[in-house]
């Protein structure tokens, strides 16, 4: 019997576009369930939609349809989440959507069985609430103290709401994160004790009645089941239980690995395996918490204008580029700094220059010095072959121990060092020399061979990342043996093989070419510039009249020592003695651009002191942002208007 293995992502959550970060999730699951088949394993691979809760419920107000179509459009249409799968080559062996109706009843059970055993209770939700959006909000959440969807006041609201009692697991979901190995990596778990666990765990409230969009708990009408115990429960729903759409909880359960994204590494290591006890099931076998793909050091985000799209990116790159790329480029567990000059370096490094040319030198220069067909009489390896015969040999095992580990990006480097060797075998016996000397010709046979046999366990190597390359580099080398097994045999390619020529796997891109296409494409946002709201509440006239605005001119400008931001200003405020304001605005200005500029400054603030000089008053600057960038100008007078003339 096969060893079987079990291993999730995330359900996407569909609100907004996938981005590639969420691509990243799904390619590395499906390397390692790619993998894991290669080596004999019966995989179920699941991934899936997570479709209910309060946000869809007001996208799809907006968006003026039902919450169900809106979903279906996301998942469902075209260049939703099913094509983008599909054109990614996930290869998952079940989908599961939040909304299918087995699902739905399974949760309803499972909410009732932690009812029942007395976990879930009945208690008063208290919290932050945005009347106007009908929303609750945690203190964390709000934005300035505002709502974080409209900006707008919140008050202190409660209602009633069902508990799930966290609290009860803490000591276990403790002992679970310090002295196993569930969570990974390491890192992740000094994090979730000393941010979630020492600090107490509190109960979590899993039901809410200010919105409808959700599996209602059937015992108690009014009440949604909380968007992630139905998100989670996914893992054990789509394998059958609580349902009879499938039957294979006896056989995958525990889930071997559930790959998530960090920002979720708490609701999979504590809250997860907490509900998992209540209800008697044994635990995932490990969580494992990868990185972020950011820009510029911050997260994707579509209000950044930076959402980079993998539709866009696997149609000019290739499928297999970008699948490569992904896992090639960044650590798994650690955050990588996305851009597009990455990328194609990557294609054009690894891909054209090492990979692509020593196929299509290598099948070349079988076809012109034998036709095609390696002779079978060959020469035995000579003492300059051991090297890259050993590297060869020994590249499965390396291979294995960093696949063992999720390690996709040392995985790649051990076939890529290989790779390498064989480009430097090609330089060192020159094969072209060896070719016009016809009593070479059996060595010139091994050396072709050796490079063949190569090839062809770097290739079978590759199949988790780059499937259809990986197939492509077998027909032209002409390999039959394509397995786990014979990867750890350079032998296992028959001596006569025959090639087979083609165009090249990967082109060279033209960098700059492709980045300024790129470029043109980027979308762009929404609002390109945004302004602060307007004020809410009024001034009186007489405490505005209190303030005193005046034109003031620079007479020097200069940066302060010691600070990034600042600049110091002595000014002629008309009074004939000097004015000195210090204002943080360097980001923005150079200064001697400023040196006899006429400005606008209120003058009757009270003294500041900063970096431990005066600063009397303030320049008056105009602000606003632009594609998510903060933008400032010096409001700038006349030059015509006297210094000291005041502003009414
Ligand atoms: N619906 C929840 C998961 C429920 S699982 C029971 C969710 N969905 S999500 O759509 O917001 O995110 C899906 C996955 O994409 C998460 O693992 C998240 O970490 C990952 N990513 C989203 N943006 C990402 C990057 N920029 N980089 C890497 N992964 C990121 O969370």
């Amino acid at each position: 019997m096969s060893e079987k293995f079990y291993i999730t992502t995330p359900i996407y959550y569909p609100s907004d576009k996938l981005h590639i970060g969420h691509t990243y999730c799904t390619v590395a699951t499906d390397a390692m369930a790619r993998y894991k088949r290669l080596r004999g394993c019966d995989v179920l691979f699941l991934t899936g939609t997570d479709e209910h809760g309060q946000k869809i419920e007001n996208k799809a107000k907006e968006a003026g349809v039902t919450p169900q179509q809106f979903v279906d459009q996301i998942v469902c249409g075209e260049r939703g989440i099913l094509d983008l799968w599909k054109l990614m080559n996930i290869s998952n062996d079940r989908f599961i959507r939040t909304t299918d109706s087995y699902h739905v009843s399974a949760i309803q059970r499972i909410f009732k069985k932690m009812h029942d055993n007395g976990d879930i209770y009945k208690g008063k939700y208290k919290g932050k609430y945005c009347t106007p959006c009908e929303s609750f909000w945690t203190e964390s959440q709000l934005v300035d103290g505002k709502c974080p969807d409209c900006g707008r006041e919140v008050i202190d609201a409660e209602e009633e709401a069902y508990f799930f009692r966290l609290s009860k697991y803490a000591e276990p979901v403790r002992k679970l994160l310090t002295e196993t190995d569930f969570l990974e990596p390491k890192s992740r778990v000094k994090e979730m004790v000393t941010n979630f666990i020492d600090p107490g765990l509190e109960d979590l409230c899993v039901s809410r009645t200010s919105f409808t969009w959700g599996i209602p708990v059937d015992f108690d009408p009014g009440h949604v089941v909380y968007v992630w115990v139905d998100a989670l429960f996914n893992y054990l729903t789509a394998l059958g239980y609580e349902n009879d759409a499938h039957n294979d909880v006896d056989k995958f359960w525990p889930a071997d690995v559930h790959f998530v994204g960090k920002e979720i590494v708490r609701f999979h290591s504590i809250i997860w395996p907490a509900m998992l006890m209540s209800v008697g099931m044994p635990l995932p076998k490990k969580v494992y918490g990868h990185g972020w793909l950011v820009m510029d050091g911050g997260k994707m985000s579509k209000s950044k204008g930076n959402v980079v799209d993998p539709y866009i990116l696997a149609e000019r790159f290739g499928v297999d580029a970008l699948r490569f790329f992904l896992l090639r480029t960044f650590p798994f567990g650690s955050d990588g700094n996305f851009s597009n000059e990455l990328l194609i370096g990557t294609i054009n490094t690894d891909l054209a220059n090492d990979l692509g040319n020593l196929v299509s030198r290598t099948v070349a220069m079988v076809q012109k010095y034998f036709g095609g067909t390696l002779p079978a009489d060959q020469e035995a390896d000579a003492a300059m072959d051991a090297e890259l015969c050993e590297m060869v040999s020994s590249l499965r095992d390396r291979y294995e121990a960093q696949m063992e580990n999720y390690q996709f990006q040392n995985a790649l480097a051990e076939i890529f060092k290989v790779i390498s060797r064989a480009n430097k075998y090609i330089d060192e016996n020159a094969p072209w020399v060896l070719a016009k000397d016809e009593s070479k010709k059996a060595r010139l046979a091994r050396v072709m061979y050796n490079l063949l046999a190569a090839v062809r366990v770097c290739g079978v190597l590759l199949t988790p990342f780059m499937p259809e390359t990986a197939e492509k580099i077998k027909q032209r080398i002409g390999a039959d043996r394509y397995d786990w097994e014979s990867a750890a045999d350079m032998r296992a390619l028959p001596e006569t093989a025959s090639v087979q020529g083609g165009d090249p796997l990967f082109p060279r891109i033209d960098a700059e070419k492709e980045l300024a296409a790129l470029e043109a494409m980027k979308p762009k946002p929404q609002s390109a510039v945004e302004f602060e709201p307007f004020a809410e509440e009024t001034v009186d006239f007489d405490t505005f009249c209190k303030s005193d605005f005046r034109a003031v001119k620079v007479k020097a400008c200069e940066a302060v020592k010691k600070s990034e931001k600042l600049l110091r200003f002595t000014l002629d405020d008309g009074t004939g003695e000097d004015r000195q304001i210090l204002s943080g605005i360097h980001k923005y200005y150079e200064p001697e651009q400023l040196v006899g500029k006429t400005l606008l400054a209120i003058v009757n603030l009270p003294p500041r002191k900063m970096m431990g000089l005066e600063s009397c008053g303030m320049l008056i600057s105009a602000v606003h942002t632009e594609n998510g960038e903060e933008k400032l100008h010096l409001v700038m007078l006349d030059d015509a208007i006297p210094a000291g003339a005041k502003m009414c």
